[in-house]
């Protein structure tokens, strides 16, 4: 693995013997501020897997936080080991260890496998840990602010396609309603749409269904795609478009939470040439990097959602941007967050008095 040669700024190997730690933490970019981005928790086969992990999810924090407007960088760590066994409180806390030793050049938070608890674990030993829970001030559960920003990006993709900004009588398709599928299914229902719903865990789709007697559900992910809707809103693991699931889909609109839906690069021409308006992962589940951004302020929940709504305008210049440029609406996001790295991470080369 070329880890020099990956673009990334620094990455960094931790590992205390007596705890059982073993993490890395990769950096890849503090163009534009300290780089944020959560610890996942995993059992990795392999050494390698978990760096290729932390490095391909840095990158993507880069993007999602400069798109996102905020004055962070890509960052991102991997602890190797499975978190229902190994996270003990000194793991946690030697973890935390590290993390201070960045000095601040890292900032981190939750992802697969952390939870707010967990970060204020790591807390007692950093001041760089973020995504606390409410009773020490932190921003709580992420996937509040997460579920607002997707539905605001999917506002903007229904305004994109049918010209107006709502969902009210579309048929939204949510595959997956865990913490982000099940905020979002309330915003939906909300705003006047119906939904059709499915997830693995059967007990995820009767809370849904006891909140909204309407919303139907369906068996799997395969027999939803097949499904008649308008919008798809993947909200469950990575790689959920692939091009099988493509040619499938009835959708005139993708927007959902879930990370890495791409299943390979080329799906987002697979997209265009169906005729889908993909709306940018990274572009649209923002609110939740937002809520914990926050937190640096001192938390206000009314200040972040404020933020998360202009996830909508993002949105919007970027399905412009698309149109006009005759690329992918991923291409013109990509280029969107590399043209405001450049301009405003270069103003630190305006030198300061001192
Ligand atoms: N929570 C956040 O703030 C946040 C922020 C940004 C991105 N995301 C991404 O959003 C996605 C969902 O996150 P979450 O916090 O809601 O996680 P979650 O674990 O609460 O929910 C995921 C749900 O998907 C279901 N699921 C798993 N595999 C499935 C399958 N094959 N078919 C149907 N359902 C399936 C699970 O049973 C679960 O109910 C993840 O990809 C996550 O990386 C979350």
């Amino acid at each position: 693995m070329d880890i020099l040669g990956s673009g990334h700024e620094q990455v960094v190997f931790c590992s205390d013997e007596e705890s059982g730690l073993r993490a890395v933490v990769a950096i890849h970019s503090t163009a534009l501020g300290p780089a944020l981005g959560g610890t996942r928790f995993h059992p990795y086969a392999t050494e390698d897997a978990a760096v290729a992990d932390a490095l391909r999810l840095s990158r993507a924090m880069t993007y999602k936080n400069s798109l996102a407007g905020l004055d962070l960088g890509g960052g991102k760590a991997v602890i190797i080991g499975d978190p229902r066994t190994d996270k003990t409180e000194a793991l946690l806390r030697a973890y935390g260890r590290f993390v201070e030793a960045l000095g601040g050049r890292y900032l981190t938070a939750c992802d697969v496998g952390t939870y707010n608890a967990d970060l204020d674990v790591v807390a007692r030993e950093t001041r760089f840990a973020h995504g606390r829970s409410l009773a020490y001030g932190g921003c709580g559960d992420s996937s509040v602010l997460t579920a607002y920003g997707v539905f605001q990006g999917m506002r903007a993709a229904a305004e994109h396609c049918w010209g107006q900004p709502s969902l009210a009588g579309r048929t939204v398709a949510v595959a997956g309603v865990g913490k982000v599928g099940s905020e979002l299914v309330d915003l939906l229902v909300a705003d006047g749409a119906e939904l059709v719903v499915t997830d693995v865990d059967a007990a995820a789709v009767d809370r849904v269904r006891t909140r909204h007697s309407t919303v139907r559900a369906v068996a799997d992910t395969a027999e939803l795609v097949r499904t008649p809707h308008d919008v798809y809103a993947p909200c469950a693991l990575g790689g959920a478009l692939d091009a099988d699931t493509v040619a499938a889909l009835p959708a005139r609109i993708v927007c959902g939470g879930a990370n890495n839906q791409l299943a390979t690069p080329d799906v987002a021409d697979q997209l265009v040439a169906r005729g889908i308006l993909y709306a940018p992962d990274y572009l649209v589940n923002a609110g939740g990097v937002i809520q914990v951004e926050d937190e640096r302020h001192g938390f206000s929940f009314a200040r972040a959602q404020a933020r998360a709504a202009g996830i909508f305008d993002v949105a919007r210049r970027v399905f412009g941007a698309a149109d006009a440029e005759g690329v992918p609406p991923v291409v013109a996001a990509d280029r969107l967050a590399e043209e405001r790295i450049r301009s405003v991470g270069r103003l630190s080369t305006i030198r300061l008095p001192g």
